[in-house]
């Protein structure tokens, strides 16, 4: 055994020997206890929890960023209580902490698990410095419905970028090791299929049958735990019937029995207490029954557990060992983030906030994340030596808060540069820039101001137009029902565009927008998503081409709300529409008769595909893709097939392409996706350059959840295309055979 494994090997012995020898000193009352955690946000926490500290009834603190009173309480807890056990203290840390990097959904866009862990670290080198030892996040939710607030601070709608993203952020906040200093605990959330809310109304019902619990929304957590995450989060949401916080068959039949999970899990905010709300319990005492029992380690804000949890034990309702059992994962996670050892911070240690690491790492995830959807005409990027003047317009252009986006407790605004100094800065003297904001905000109705927008537009060689939503307009709770450009916008753009003059739309949003009312009025549209601190910086070099965009889409914008939910991953059904077989409302007859036209499976008034697909992402050059081809015909399981293209960058500048791998599983024994993502690469190449990109492909990586639940690879014949987005045209195509290659339904 190597003397590093071994080390580790006698880390982890060496844990479980100290938890042990400390839970055997332990009462029933400092055991639930480590299953509290406490808000410290009421004025100065010491003075408030000092008494519960003292007791050992805290087993964490939440929303406390004052080191030096994290550093108070820490002392109290490990001085002052009967067992001195130091405190976990928990934060959101979602993208980014002083330092905001692009939300989720952005950072999802660049398709870089590298960067995306990269900003990880840097956000837990900067959250460390107050204290905070525990992050919760990444939130690896698979979210297909864009009116779902919290869409934003997802990774997006497909299994293997969010389980690729969720895994790598992971590995940025804990660091090589969870005690080495700046690592802070991960927390993936919200478990489970939190994302499948009815309507995308937040907190809504959720129905998901087990093998799309099992194909869909459990494998992001199961490749975080691959990971090595040390926490998950439970979802506020009603599954099947029985809320995830007290649903044992996700929390221990799945989490424990199956997936072998042996670090904590915690309720969401008060979503023990929920449970009454939702109709599963009587009151709190009930709840903390079902929730301790289901499989939650601890409950976070609430005291359904410090009130009740020891009735049930002492009655014998609720097993000692499951307490033992929750209590042991809890300071399994203390004694690996090093706390028993050093519980004090000392900021000095740490690098220093906004550092040029972490700034240099939020301008890049916000110039990877921005996605080119349209450029007419090649009208981007502009070039600044043939314009004179630039009107720079619209409610998003000068919105430092806005553009930091949701979940930024402790963004510091003052880091915000926003586009239009960004422009003003790049510019300089040599183009006359001139500003109208035109709306007090995305919202508004006033179009008062219009008139001067289109008075700059016509003076301009190029109008700027900044559009899109406030960051109060995603993020949790904040769904919408109408997914289009809030306010007078629409009606901007139009104003705008009568004067004539070209036209490129920078959106700034928390979520896909319907664009279809816009879509043809502009030139070019460039997505920025809520871009983060260096969020105009980066979009000045992609407007001026200092860069260009490489962002892919990470969900699918539909033409219009009605078509959600709209995937790239769908089932094909048994009446697929094709562009034969459908037809549009203003093409139907007067007098139609019932059977008058194709019968499949689209709706009457909008196309069935969406306005831009997963994946989908322009750049300044032009990538061609040829040659496709797979190294066998046929494979055995347990075979690798590698998949091939021909990738070249067929025009005038450097630029770098994300290379995305599809497959379909044409007959199985049961129906598979269209499509499913099964490898992407970033890929930079120079003008004129071809370069050969491969996949291996293992048999393994074409399993699914068959009808029993279990995961299998059946025989059969496969496609595969390799290209920029998901509605690749480049295909392939290989068959695996079974064993004794027999013949049959599904061979
Ligand atoms: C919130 C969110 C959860 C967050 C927690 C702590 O309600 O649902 O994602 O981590 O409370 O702020």
């Amino acid at each position: 055994m190597s003397s590093a494994t071994e080390n580790m090997f006698n880390r982890h012995e060496d844990v479980a020997s100290r938890v042990r020898s400390l839970m055997d000193q332990m009462t029933l009352a400092e055991k639930i206890g480590q299953m509290c955690q406490l808000e410290a946000t009421h004025g100065y926490a010491p003075d408030y929890l000092g008494e519960r500290l003292r007791a050992g009834q805290v087993g964490s603190v939440i929303n406390i960023v004052d080191v030096d009173a994290v550093n108070e309480l820490q002392r109290i807890a490990t001085e002052e209580s009967r067992l001195g056990i130091p405190l976990l203290v928990g934060r959101d840390v979602i993208h980014g902490f002083k330092t905001v990097f692009p939300i989720p959904l952005g950072q999802a866009a660049t398709w870089n698990p590298d960067l995306v862990e990269e900003g990880a670290r840097v956000a837990a080198l900067e959250a460390a410095t107050t204290g905070v030892n525990w992050t919760f996040a990444p939130m690896v939710d698979i979210s297909r419905d864009p009116r779902w607030g919290r869409i934003a601070e997802s990774f997006g709608e497909c299994v293997l970028l969010t389980s690729e993203l969720g895994a790598a952020m992971v590995r940025g906040f804990q660091g090589e090791a969870l005690d080495d200093n700046g690592s802070i605990a991960a927390c993936a959330k919200h478990f489970a299929g939190y994302g499948a809310v009815e309507s995308g109304r937040d907190y809504a019902t959720t129905n998901i049958p087990d093998t799309k619990l099992r194909n869909v929304y459990f494998k992001p957590f199961k490749a975080c735990i691959d990971a090595g995450v040390s926490t998950l989060m439970t979802s506020f949401s009603d599954l099947n019937g029985i809320p995830a916080t007290g649903n044992s068959y996700i929390l221990t039949d799945v989490l424990r029995g199956e997936w072998g999970f042996d670090g904590f899990v915690v309720s969401d905010w008060d979503s023990v207490r929920q449970l009454q709300v939702h109709g599963l319990t009587e009151n709190d005492s009930e709840s903390a029954y079902e929730a301790a029992t289901a499989g939650v380690d601890m409950e976070m804000a609430g005291d359904a557990y410090s009130n009740h949890l020891a009735e049930h034990v002492e009655s014998g309702r609720v097993d000692l060992a499951a307490i033992d059992a929750a209590v042991a994962r809890i300071l399994t996670i203390k004694f690996e983030l090093g706390l028993f050892e050093a519980s004090q911070t000392d900021p000095g240690s740490l690098p220093d906030i906004a550092s040029k690491r972490a700034l240099d790492a939020a301008r890049t995830a916000a110039t990877q994340s921005a996605v080119l959807l349209k450029n007419d005409h090649d009208i981007l990027p502009l070039q600044r030596a043939a314009l004179n003047s630039i009107a720079v317009i619209g409610p998003l252009a000068d919105a430092r808060y806005e553009q930091l986006g949701t979940w930024i407790f402790d963004g510091d605004e003052e880091l915000s540069v926003t586009p239009w100094h960004a422009i003003r800065d790049f510019v300089g003297d040599d183009v006359e820039l001139q500003y109208v904001r035109a709306m007090e905000n995305s919202r508004s109705r006033a179009n008062d101001e219009f008139h001067r927008a289109v008075e700059a537009a016509s003076k301009s060689d190029a109008v700027l137009l900044f559009l899109g939503e406030e960051s109060i307009l995603s993020g949790e709770a904040h769904s919408r029902a109408d997914i289009g450009l809030p306010g007078d916008q629409v009606e901007l753009v139009r104003r705008v565009r009568a004067a004539g003059r070209p036209v490129i739309a920078v959106i700034l949003a928390g979520r896909p927008l319907t664009l279809s009312d816009i879509v043809d009025e502009v030139d070019a549209i460039l997505y920025a998503w809520h871009p983060g601190a260096m969020g105009g910086p980066a979009i000045a070099d992609l407007l001026f081409g200092v860069e260009s965009p490489s962002g892919k889409l990470p969900a699918t914008f539909p033409r219009m709300v009605g078509q959600i939910p709209i995937y790239y991953s769908q089932k094909n059904g048994g009446k697929p529409p094709t562009q034969e077989n459908v037809v549009h409302i203003d093409d139907i007859d007067a007098f139609a008769p019932q059977t008058s036209f194709g019968m499949s499976a689209f709706h009457l008034d909008t196309c069935f595909t969406p306005l831009f697909p997963f994946g989908h992402g322009l750049s300044y050059t032009t990538f061609e893709y040829h040659n496709i081809r797979a190294s066998h015909e046929e494979i055995r399981l347990g075979d690798v097939v590698t998949v091939s293209v021909d990738l070249a960058n067929s025009g005038q500048v450097e630029a770098e392409e994300v290379v995305q791998l599809y497959t379909r599983d044409l007959v199985a024994s049961l129906t598979r996706p269209v499509k499913e993502l099964k490898g992407f690469r970033r890929v930079r190449l120079q003008p004129g350059a071809t370069e050969t990109i491969s996949f291996d492909l293992h048999t393994d990586d074409l399993a699914f959840f068959g009808r029993d639940g279990q995961r299998t690879v059946e025989p059969g014949l496969f496609h595969a295309w390799i290209g920029g987005s998901s509605d690749a045209a480049q295909r392939t195509e290989f068959r695996i055979i079974a064993p004794d290659s027999v013949t049959g339904v599904n061979a």
